[in-house]
């Protein structure tokens, strides 16, 4: 069952549901251990890469069951050495290391693995760490934090942003003694909502956001109800998906703010967009798309997890262009496979140089990380005649119901 068999060429059309945002979900439940109170979290998706992060929870000794919400108790927590194997599966797990420096002070945490995409170093997590107190140590393959008296507000410039590092700084700050300042701060839309999330237990941040961040220490953090955002990366990908089958796709419980510059992207291809307080729909029957360059970068830009599917798009678009990554040096592994399916592709340096052609070619391709296996999958449902997509286990980390959800819109996909 690790692969989809995917009959194309099809135009992918109707009204789809956004679930709620993977990255935003995966941060938040991670720290809601830094209070003992109990949490409940609405619109936290149905992915591999939460239940992943449920059983390294759930190995620790928090209680957290789904029914409608997640409810998470981390009150009868018991194991202080974080050992436990699956937390090299998600790089999440990073956002361990909050609890363990506030509810314990010391422990062992082993190193999130790294991931195909890149290297994925962890280096601004420990550095802003350290410069409010945190005593932290490399060791082979994990982290030794030792017990840290007194954690005390500071201005923490980063030299890169990240989105990581931020999220990590900006939770333990939250309970540092004084004020935090974070310069050029990651100012993702889930570091908003993050930020959402803590001033809701408590905590006072201002400027989430923004590229300076200012959080003022609390003693303690309660408990509460929270709504996750919706996933603007999974949006996006629909609205890729209706924009390369010429097709006609309406996302339901999204947010239009938050994919300002992949709107703007998508309209210059020639797409038609119409949108509403939490729906947006792209529309592109009868109309072959325009080439359009893409350059990643922090968020405001453009997200380096619509890449991929950017590609996709520019390989059946008219013209030439360029794909520049700026944020991960291992992220073009879908175009080997894309190439087999007849694209015109070529790398140079950081560069994707794209002429589209007419047609894509059903084949048989292998994904490889997440986000280059739902774009080899929308390639599948937009090729003539049948593409096998290995390895699909990937998608299943990040698209809730994915076969089913593209099903819905004309696709035909099976497990096999
Ligand atoms: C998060 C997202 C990921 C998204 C990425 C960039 C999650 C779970 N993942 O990943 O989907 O693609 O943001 O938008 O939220 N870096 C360092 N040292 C560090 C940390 C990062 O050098 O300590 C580098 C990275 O290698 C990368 C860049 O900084 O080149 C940005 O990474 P970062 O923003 O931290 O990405 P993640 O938080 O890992």
């Amino acid at each position: 069952m690790n692969k989809f068999r995917i009959l194309g060429p099809k135009k992918l059309k109707g009204e789809i549901r956004i679930s709620g945002s993977k990255n935003s979900s995966l941060a938040i439940i991670f720290i809601s251990l830094l209070t003992e109170k109990p949490i409940i979290l609405k619109n936290v998706p149905y992915i591999q890469d939460i239940d992943v992060a449920v059983k390294i929870l759930t190995k620790l000794g928090v209680k957290i069951n789904r029914k409608k919400f997640m409810n998470i108790d981390s009150s009868g927590i018991c194991d202080k050495f974080f050992s436990c194997k699956l937390i090299k599966y998600i790089r999440a797990s990073i956002w361990l290391l909050p609890a363990i420096i506030i509810r314990w002070r010391s422990g062992k945490l082993i190193l999130p693995g790294g991931c195909s995409i890149g290297d994925r170093p962890v280096d601004l997590h420990i550095w802003g760490l350290r410069k409010l107190g945190a005593k932290i140590k490399f060791n082979y393959d994990h982290l030794k934090i030792d017990s840290v008296n007194k954690l005390i507000g500071n201005t923490i410039h980063f030299s890169k942003i990240s989105v990581g590092a931020t999220i990590t700084v900006m939770s333990v700050a939250t309970l540092a003694y004084g004020t935090t300042i974070i310069k050029n701060a990651a100012r993702d839309p889930e570091i908003i909502d993050i930020a959402n999330f803590l001033n809701k237990l408590g905590a006072k941040i201002i400027n989430a956001g923004k590229n300076e961040i200012v959080i003022i220490g609390v003693k303690y953090l309660k408990s509460c109800i929270y709504n996750i955002m919706p996933d603007r990366i999974e949006t996006g990908t629909f609205l890729i998906a209706a924009a390369v089958s010429g097709g006609d796709i309406l996302c339901h419980n999204t947010c239009v703010n938050n994919l300002k510059i992949v709107l703007k992207k998508l309209k210059f291809t020639g797409a038609k967009i119409t949108f509403g307080q939490d729906w947006i729909r792209l529309n592109m029957i009868g109309k072959c798309p325009r080439s359009v360059n893409i350059n990643t970068a922090p968020y405001p830009n453009f997200p380096t997890d619509m890449q991929s599917q950017f590609t996709l798009l520019n390989s059946v678009s008219k013209g030439s262009s360029v794909i520049t990554e700026n944020i991960f040096e291992n992220r073009f592994m879908h175009v080997s496979e894309f190439i087999k399916m007849g694209a015109r592709l070529n790398i140079k340096d950081n560069k994707i140089i794209c002429c589209g052609v007419k047609k894509l070619i059903g084949s048989k391709v292998n994904a490889t990380d997440l986000r280059s296996s739902i774009s080899l999958v929308l390639a599948g449902c937009i090729a003539d005649g049948i593409t096998v997509v290995k390895n699909i286990h990937h998608i299943y980390r990040g698209y809730e119901s994915i076969k089913n959800k593209l099903n819905s819109l004309g696709a035909i996909i099976e497990c096999i």
